[in-house]
């Protein structure tokens, strides 16, 4: 059994005072202890996220992080000071990072293996876009992307995948539960293929427009684990709604 997970991200919105108020209405609402929730603000909330979330069953997590340790990478952020500051989880190679700042597939490998050294549970996006799905090549995009990130590493322990198909971010316009999926289940043949990996204990998560009216049937697809959750986990109750849903 697979545990949902479901988690916000939030990606270049808030301020001090709105992630105050958006997370005293997680918290003071709690998670149910069968879903695994969290939420990614931008960098600088990561310190306030994490200490408004202390005692409660909320995780935080980045929205990215450098492919190196350390060093003279001016602006980078490095996934043990991540970890250093109380973040669980990483989001690596969303579509925006992929679109707006070039991450290739071995810069997504990079990220990954970063990630994995420092400790901290990556969630790696993939997904094809409408063009790519137009010409029937959403599977091999898809697969291209996992094996890029994935072959090789040393190790994926708590790894976690996001399909998220780029014409359904932000667009309202949602997979429907049988294309999704058919794509999560793509996936875990996929990650069949990968020596050493239990693919059927990898949570596969949905990105992509999910709401309160649309999770519940994604969620009742026997390979999607959870969501990862865009416009929808800017408002309490709506993400409250969607980690409801996940409860099954
Ligand atoms: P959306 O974003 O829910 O606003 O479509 C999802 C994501 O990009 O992670």
């Amino acid at each position: 059994m697979r545990k949902p997970l479901v988690m916000g991200n939030w990606k270049m919105h808030g301020t001090r005072a709105s992630v105050h108020k958006l997370l005293a209405g997680l918290v003071s609402e709690g998670a149910p202890a069968s879903v695994d929730v969290a939420v990614c603000p931008v960098f600088v909330h990561i310190p306030l996220a994490v200490s408004l979330c202390e005692g409660s069953a909320l995780a935080v997590g980045a929205q990215d992080c450098s492919h190196m340790a350390e060093g003279a990478y001016t602006g980078e952020v490095a996934a043990a000071m991540l970890v250093d500051s109380g973040c669980h989880w990483v989001i690596l190679g969303h579509s925006e990072r992929r679109q707006y700042h070039g991450e290739s597939d071995d810069m997504v490998a990079a990220k990954l293996a970063a990630a994995l050294a420092a400790g901290i549970a990556p969630v790696v996006c993939v997904g094809e876009t409408r063009d790519e799905r137009e010409a029937g090549e959403a599977e091999y995009t898809v697969a291209r992307q996992l094996q890029g990130a994935l072959r090789g590493q040393a190790s994926l322990h708590s790894l976690v995948i996001a399909y998220e198909p780029v014409w359904a971010i932000g667009t309202g316009l949602t997979a429907t539960p049988e294309q999704a999926q058919a794509m999560h289940a793509f996936i875990r043949g996929q990650l069949e293929a990968l020596p050493g990996l239990d693919a059927a204990a990898v949570r596969v998560v949905y990105g992509g427009s999910v709401k309160p009216d649309n999770a519940a049937e994604l969620f009742a697809q026997d390979d999607i684990d959870g969501a990862l959750v865009g416009g929808a986990s800017l408002d309490a109750q709506d993400f409250q709604a969607i980690v409801a849903a996940a409860q099954g």
